[in-house]
């Protein structure tokens, strides 16, 4: 692949250089359809989400028809269309955290935030997913914030994770 810049600066990127640097994306997969699912991985990375402007985009640049592209994104949960907050707060609600309160957390903090899942707050701080275990079931329930896992949570302790995370209560 051809160099890329620092994945902390996608952000700072304008809409043109994102969308320059994912047309370098595409051709270094030399625009071929079984690397379709790599291509969209990176140009989540960039774009932090996959709205409906990057979709054409790739199927344009692809040469592949926008239902083959929008049908993949719309496959796989790990890509999402809408933008993602700062913090991605994950409810686990596999088994063993389900049972031992999960989905109280979950209402905890639908509550907190005052967000559904899949969505994110207006000020773009956190966005709220469920997700299955995360091999961490020993000390359920549990929940992650972007890649750190927190164990043991309780609807009290959730307020001060969040807190640490710049939640100011609403
Ligand atoms: S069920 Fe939640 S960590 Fe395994």
């Amino acid at each position: 692949m051809s160099k890329m810049v620092n994945p902390c600066k996608y952000e700072e990127l304008s809409d043109e250089e994102k969308y320059e640097l994912l047309k370098k994306v595409i051709n270094d997969y030399q625009r071929k359809e079984s690397n379709l699912i790599q291509i969209l991985h990176l140009a989540q990375v960039i774009f932090g989400y996959l709205p409906f402007e990057v979709q054409t985009f790739i199927a344009r640049e692809m040469d592949l028809p926008f239902s083959k592209v929008n049908g993949v994104v719309t496959f796989y949960s790990f890509f999402s269309t809408r933008p993602k907050g700062k913090h991605l707060i994950r409810v686990c609600l596999g088994t063993a955290c389900y049972v031992r309160g999960g989905k109280k957390l979950l209402s905890r903090l639908k509550e907190m935030l005052g967000i559904d899942v899949g969505e994110t707050t207006e000020d773009k701080q956190f966005t709220l997913e469920v997700m299955r275990c995360i091999g961490a079931c020993g000390l359920a329930p549990s929940i992650m914030i972007n890649e750190e896992v927190y164990q043991r949570v309780t609807p009290d302790k959730l307020q001060q994770i969040l807190t640490e995370r710049g939640y100011s209560g609403r």
